[in-house]
């Protein structure tokens, strides 16, 4: 039997990269392929890639220049493009960088062991369709191959909301959702391989509607699908839209214990007008008051959000009321971008704000947001809070894993294995961790 060939999988930008990537080397181990963790090694190069913000894509070009060197001395090396940057650039990618072999936009990953073998052939491939079949079925996960105690699980894919900034409706395409009985299957057998936590994946996840056995099913009929999923400890989803945060799915905050007490809702900015011309559909107000009724539901939810600073035609008073708006939420964690223009989306067109005033912004808003978090992780010091354990620490003895608010959390002398849930009074509160101890 010839020996395996090598795979080396370098994944940018969201979760929903990370589990597409997973799925690849998946699909690509029925071709005889083994993952390696170095590109020195391998027979095939995949560059699974991000397209949201500019400098995403200018990563992805001079990392193609430094495999020159590796496919001079091994002329078979194929080297491949996945993720958002092949589908929006496609062929140019090729004419960019002739050392690339396949290009693979996010909708075809499931032909990939059919591109493989032309490339093997030395053809050059190109899929960026938005084919009609089912990829998760055809992508099917190889069984029984043991995992972590976290994973990844995608529900719902693309988005129609068309956010003026951004390039996902046109990479990712239409909003999707998985069918339940597919998602059921998918989770249960994470379970059986080990997994204890499952995060839904979609980007615009609280939008699912996926087929269910009388209907469409809404996310938080979902989650108490998986809530009965036995072995299954914890739930998360992420990422979800102001518009679409349903009443059932606040409701669920407050009574599915699985599910977990940590909210990412991005609001993008808090000026009315900014908010309009980002074509957002929501007002500040309203996002304030949602937060209000989530909070109802469930007063110690860890609120998270990404924003966006220096959007075109941004003033100084508009900013200020994404400072305030950041004043009234109080988020756990954030995170925060200087906007960048991609072409093809309407806010390009747009008068830019000037790059110095956008990085002042920026600093300032971090600035802001920084402390929140650090006031926000402080606040758990004396309180019991769950905590699944999910590999030794640095120190022997020591144990790290996630707690319900997706704290870092350590504790010493610690008798828990990973996957194990437990326990745990917070003691203090590190740069970027909890300390804690175990409970009884
Ligand atoms: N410029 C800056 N940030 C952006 N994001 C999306 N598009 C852009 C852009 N063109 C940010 C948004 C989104 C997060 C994933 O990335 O805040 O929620
Ligand atoms: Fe992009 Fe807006 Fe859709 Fe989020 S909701 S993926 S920011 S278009």
């Amino acid at each position: 039997m010839s020996a395996p060939k090598k795979l080396y999988i370098k994944t940018y930008g969201c979760q929903m990269n990370v589990y597409d990537s997973e799925r690849m080397a998946e699909s690509l181990g029925g071709q005889g392929y083994v993952e390696t963790q170095s590109p020195d090694d391998a027979d095939m190069i995949l560059l699974n890639t991000c397209h949201i913000r500019e400098k995403a894509a200018e990563k992805v070009y001079s990392e193609l220049g430094r495999f020159k060197g590796l496919k001079a001395q091994k002329p078979d090396l194929k080297i491949g493009v996945a993720g958002c940057v092949a589908q929006a650039e496609g062929e140019e990618i090729m004419r960019r960088q002739p050392l690339v072999d396949l290009v693979v936009g996010p909708q075809s990953y499931h032909r990939l062991p059919e591109m493989e073998a032309k490339a093997g052939a030395g053809a050059k491939v190109l899929d960026t369709d938005f084919p009609e079949e089912d990829k998760f079925e055809k992508l099917a996960r190889r069984p029984k191959a043991k995992r972590g105690p976290t994973a990844f699980l995608t529900v719902q894919e693309g988005c129609d909301k068309f956010c003026a900034f951004c390039v996902v409706p046109y990479t990712r395409g239409a909003e999707v959702s998985r069918p339940v009985d597919r998602v059921l299957r998918e989770a249960e057998d994470l379970v059986e391989r080990g997994v204890r936590e499952i995060t839904l994946l979609g980007q615009n996840v609280n939008a699912y509607h996926g087929a269910g056995p009388d209907g469409d099913m809404t996310l938080a009929q979902l989650i108490w699908e998986l809530d009965k999923v036995e072995g299954l400890e914890r739930i998360r989803f992420t990422t979800s839209h102001p518009n679409d945060m349903m009443d059932d799915l606040i409701e669920a905050h407050a009574t599915c214990k699985k599910l977990m007490p940590y909210l990412h809702l991005p609001v993008q900015a808090g000026s009315d007008k900014i908010l309009k011309r980002m074509n957002r559909s929501h007002t500040a107000d309203s996002y304030l008051r949602l937060i209000e009724r989530i909070r109802a539901a469930r007063p110690d939810i860890l609120i998270s959000g990404d924003f966006i600073v220096g959007f075109p035609e941004e003033t100084e008073e508009d900013f200020q009321a994404t400072l305030d708006l950041v004043e009234e939420v109080t988020y756990g964690t954030a995170y925060s971008f200087k906007y960048s223009t991609r072409p093809g989306t309407p806010a390009a067109e747009r008068a830019q704000v000037d790059p110095a005033e956008a990085d002042d912004r920026l600093r300032r808003l971090q600035a802001l947001l920084t402390r929140q978090q650090r006031q926000v992780q402080d606040s758990m010091v004396g309180r019991e809070v769950g905590v699944l354990f999910e590999k030794a620490g640095r120190l022997p003895g020591q144990m790290v894993g996630k707690s319900d608010y997706l704290h870092a959390v350590h504790v010493a002398d610690c008798d828990a294995q990973p996957g194990e849930l437990r326990r745990v009074r917070i003691v203090s509160s590190g740069t970027n961790s909890l300390a804690g101890e175990l409970i009884g």
